[in-house]
């Protein structure tokens, strides 16, 4: 009892050296409020989708919330990625593990042609059965036929009447879902295919630290699971202090501005080989959360 006290302490004493400021911290006292937290945050997925993710967010006639409708802008990013890089890999062993990818599957509509396996994790399990809904084609799932249309056959210019349903098809066939905390030791308890070829993730690891040093240990820890010449790909919400998920209101303890970013990324190994930016309307940088815009980023480990 006492050993796993003292390694509990160990394992969770930090050191601000920039600040000098001494942290000491419980981690299983951390780890369930996080859990609390975040089970509260997801407890209503398809609110949360529907408010991030609208059904048809492609078409200009139909009315989206212009503030956070990055989807346009998102699906393009992937796609140029996966055009531009799935020659550096092997497609067919490539491996991809989304972290944190909450209950969507957009980001892997791209993927699926590039790979051989996708790992979906997320800290909340609400989240990860969402996407079996999905996968299981349960007519409860989130609908995402229009974010396939619109990568199939806008952006790859696939013209044959079952492309769409294709892409589905494979994506399924070669999609696995489990859970995932990127402060534990052992991020992905079930993945048995670490390091991966491609680590991918969105709108988490900024909301989940208190300090840009631990920020940093994040990351690290997502570059530990990527082979030498392994990508990752992220997209981050800018210097946001607060945000909304449904009703509920949570403050963001340290926004993260695009520089600290790329700091970031570099400071825990990985080269950046591009990055782009979402200018959020000024006019509405208080609706939803106040983040002054998006960033997505591929890096490379050396
Ligand atoms: C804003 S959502 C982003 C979901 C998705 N990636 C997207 O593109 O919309 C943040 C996600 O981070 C997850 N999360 C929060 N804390 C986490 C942790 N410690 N480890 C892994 N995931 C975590 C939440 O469960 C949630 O699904």
């Amino acid at each position: 009892m006492l050993s796993r006290l003292s390694s509990s302490l160990v394992r969770s004493f930090k050191v601000r050296s920039s600040r000098y400021i001494l942290r000491f911290r419980f981690l299983s006292t951390q780890q369930s409020s996080d859990k609390d937290i975040n089970d509260t945050l997801y407890s209503d997925i398809k609110t949360f989708l529907a408010q991030r993710y609208p059904t048809n967010p492609f078409d200009e006639n139909v009315v989206v919330d212009k503030s956070i409708n990055i989807s346009p802008w998102t699906m393009q990013s992937y796609h140029n990625f996966y055009q531009k890089y799935h020659k550096e890999w092997d497609n067919s062993t490539a491996v991809l593990l989304e972290i944190a990818g909450g209950p969507c599957i957009y980001p892997h509509i791209s993927a699926a042609p590039y790979v051989a396996e996708i790992y979906h994790t997320d800290y909340v399990k609400a989240c990860c059965d969402e996407v079996l809904l999905w996968k299981s084609k349960n007519p409860n799932a989130y609908d995402w036929s229009l974010y396939f249309k619109q990568v199939v056959e806008k952006l790859e210019g696939q013209t044959s009447p079952d492309a769409v349903t294709k892409r589905e098809d494979w994506l399924r066939s070669i999609l696995n879902v489990g859970l995932c905390d990127v402060k534990a030791d052992v991020v992905v308890p079930a993945i048995k295919k670490a390091p991966v070829d491609i680590v991918s993730s969105s709108f988490c690891l900024e909301v989940c630290q208190e300090s840009l040093e631990e920020y940093v240990y994040l990351i690290k820890k997502l570059y530990d699971l990527t082979v030498p010449k392994g990508f990752f790909i992220s997209q981050t919400t800018l210097e946001v202090s607060w945000y909304k998920v449904g009703q509920i209101k949570h403050p963001n303890p340290c926004p993260v501005s695009l520089e600290d970013v790329k700091w970031a990324y570099r400071k825990a190994g990985y080269n950046i080989l591009y990055s782009d930016f979402w200018d959020r309307p000024m006019e509405l940088r208080n609706v939803g959360s106040d983040s002054v815009g998006f960033s997505f980023i591929v890096a490379q480990k050396p």
